[in-house]
C-alpha cells in the first residue's frame, strides 16, 4: 500500500496534479496545491457535484457563505465547547497521539492475542464515556490499567489526556485581543443554517427544501498524514435538506441511497471500493449518521457522511440570536422548527479516491505504461489533438480541430515527439480520446480516434467529433 501510494503521490506532482504548498520553502504540513490539471479535475467534481445536487433538483439551491463568522455562530453549534480530538503526549519523545486512535488500536491488539475479556471490559468503558471529561477519565484509567506503553520508549509515560479544540482562530482588526477573535470555519454547514431564512424568504421555498453549498473548511487537525485524505486546509461539498419533524427517516433513507449512487453512476467509481458504516458514536449534534467509505491504498475510510442532525443547529440558532428560527407552513398554519438531513463528502479525500481507483498499470505494444481511467466526465482533459506532423497543412488542421473544441471542452494540442509517446503521455494523466491527424485526413477529413483504455482506434469523420465526444460524456 505505501508503495501505490508513493506512486501516486509522484505521479500528482510529476504530471502537475498536486504539489506540496510552499515546497521551495520545504513546505507546510497537511497543505497542498492543486496544479494545472488537479485544479482542472477538482473543478469537474464540484461542477458534477452542483449539477447533481442544485440543477437536477427544483427544491435545492445554492449559496456561498464567508467562511469566518460571527463567534456566537461556533457556541451556538457547539463547536467552541466540543469540538475537540482528545490527546495525549508522550512525555518523553515530546511526541502527541490522539487518545480515542491509541486505544482503539489497543482493542485490537488485545483481540489479536487472545484477550478478549479485557478487550471487552476496555470497550464497554470507551463506549461508555459519553461526554468530554468522561472521556478524558475513561482514556487515562484505560491508558493506566492496560500499560499501554509510550511508542518510542516503551517507558510507559503520558501526560494526562487533555482536549484539543480543532478550531484555527484568527484575531481580525487591529486589536487582536480575546475580544476580536474570529474561527475560521471548521464545516461548511453553519453557513447554511443562519441563512436558513434569508434563502427561504428569496427563493419562495417550502419544506422539504434543500441549501447545497461548496466551499473550504478548515481544521487543525493534530495527526495529519496520507497525502490529501488528511488535510488542515480542505474543501467541503455540503447539503442541508430541510424536513417536517417526524419524515426525517424517510429523507435520510432517500439521501443515503442517492448519494451512494451519485458515486457509481456520476463519477464511474467501482462499486466493490464502496462501503457503509454506521455511526455508534455519534457526533454532539446527530441521532443518526452513515458514512460512505472508500477503499484507499491505506485502507478503508470515509469520504462523505450523511447525518440525521434533528432540529439541533436552527434550535441552537434561535437560543443564541435571539431571532426565531420557525419555518410556517402556509398550508396548515403549523409552525415547527425542521429538521436537517446533510449530506457532507469531502472534495480532496474523493479526489484522492478517483485518483487512486483509476490508477492501472498494464501492458500495451510490448511496453509498460501508466494510466489514469477516469470516466471522461472526472478527466481533467477530455481529448487530444496530435497531428502525425509539426508543420505545414497537418498542423493547422489540427489547431483549427482543437479551437472548435475547446470552445466545448479542456483540449491539449500536442505535436511533440513519436505518437506512441504522445499515447503515454496523455494515457498517464486520465485523457480518455486522443484524435490524430494524419496524411488521410487531409485527403477525406477522416481522423483517428484512440481509446485510453483499450488502445484500440477507429476513424471517423471530422465532421462527427462534436457528437462523438459529446456521447462519450455521458
Ligand atoms: N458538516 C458535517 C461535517 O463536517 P464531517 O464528517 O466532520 O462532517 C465531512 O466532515 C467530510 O469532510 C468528511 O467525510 C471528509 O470527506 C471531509 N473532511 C473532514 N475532515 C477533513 C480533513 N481534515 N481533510 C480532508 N477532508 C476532511
Amino acid at each position: 500500500p505505501e508503495k501505490v501510494m508513493h506512486k501516486l503521490v509522484s505521479l500528482a506532482k510529476r504530471r502537475g496534479f498536486i504539489f506540496p504548498s510552499s515546497e521551495i520553502y520545504e513546505g507546510l504540513s497537511s497543505c497542498f496545491d492543486y496544479g494545472p490539471l488537479g485544479s482542472e479535475m477538482k473543478k469537474n467534481i464540484k461542477d458534477l457535484w452542483w449539477n447533481a445536487m442544485t440543477r437536477r433538483h427544483q427544491n435545492i439551491v445554492g449559496i456561498d457563505a464567508s467562511i469566518m463568522m460571527n463567534p456566537r455562530v461556533w457556541e451556538a453549534s457547539g463547536h467552541v465547547a466540543s469540538f475537540n480530538d482528545p490527546m495525549i503526549d508522550d512525555k518523553a519523545t515530546k511526541r502527541r497521539y490522539r487518545a480515542d486512535h491509541l486505544i482503539e488500536n489497543h482493542i485490537e491488539k488485545l483481540r489479536r492475542d487472545g484477550k478478549d475479556d479485557t478487550a471487552l471490559k476496555v470497550q464497554t468503558a470507551y463506549e461508555q464515556a459519553s461526554t468530554a471529561a468522561d472521556l478524558n477519565r475513561a482514556l487515562y484509567d484505560i491508558i493506566i490499567a492496560e500499560g499501554i506503553k509510550a511508542q518510542d520508549t516503551g517507558s510507559g509515560e503520558w501526560t494526562e489526556v487533555r482536549q484539543f479544540n480543532l478550531m484555527f482562530q484568527c484575531g481580525m482588526g487591529a486589536l487582536a485581543d480575546k475580544a476580536s477573535i474570529v474561527y475560521l470555519r471548521p464545516e461548511t454547514a453553519q453557513g447554511i443554517f443562519v441563512n436558513f431564512h434569508n434563502v427561504r424568504e428569496s427563493s419562495r421555498m417550502k419544506v422539504p427544501f434543500g441549501i447545497a453549498q461548496i466551499g473550504k473548511a478548515f481544521r487543525n487537525e493534530i495527526v495529519k498524514g496520507n497525502f490529501i485524505f488528511r488535510m488542515v486546509e480542505f474543501e467541503q461539498m455540503e447539503m442541508q435538506y430541510f424536513v417536517k419533524p417526524g419524515t426525517q427517516a424517510e429523507a435520510f433513507e432517500a439521501w443515503r441511497e442517492e448519494r451512494f449512487n451519485w458515486y457509481t453512476s456520476a463519477l464511474g467509481i467501482n462499486r466493490d471500493k464502496l462501503h457503509w458504516y454506521k455511526h455508534d458514536k455519534l457526533a454532539h449534534y446527530a441521532d443518526l449518521a452513515y458514512d460512505i467509505k472508500f477503499e484507499f491504498p491505506f485502507g478503508i475510510e470515509e469520504i462523505e457522511g450523511i447525518h440525521s442532525r434533528t432540529d439541533f443547529d436552527l434550535k441552537q440558532h434561535q437560543e443564541y440570536s435571539g431571532k426565531n428560527m420557525e419555518y410556517i407552513d402556509q398550508l396548515t398554519n403549523e409552525r415547527y422548527i425542521p429538521y436537517v438531513v446533510e449530506t457532507s463528502a469531502g472534495c480532496d479525500r474523493l479526489f484522492l479516491a478517483l485518483l487512486s481507483d483509476a490508477y492501472s498499470e498494464d501492458v500495451v505494444d510490448g511496453e509498460p505504461r501508466i494510466s489514469l481511467r477516469f470516466s471522461p466526465k472526472v478527466a481533467p482533459v477530455k481529448a487530444a489533438v496530435l497531428p502525425l506532423l509539426k508543420k505545414g497543412e497537418m498542423a493547422e488542421k489540427a489547431a483549427r480541430i482543437a479551437d472548435d473544441l475547446r470552445q466545448l471542452y479542456m483540449i491539449q494540442q500536442d505535436d511533440a515527439g513519436s505518437i506512441g509517446k504522445r499515447y503515454r503521455r496523455q494515457d498517464e494523466i486520465g485523457t480518455p480520446f486522443c484524435l490524430t491527424i494524419d496524411h488521410e485526413t487531409l485527403e477525406n477529413d477522416t481522423l483517428t480516434i484512440r481509446h485510453r483504455d483499450t488502445a484500440s482506434q477507429e476513424r471517423i469523420s471530422a465532421s462527427s467529433i462534436r457528437e462523438f465526444l459529446a456521447a462519450g460524456m455521458v
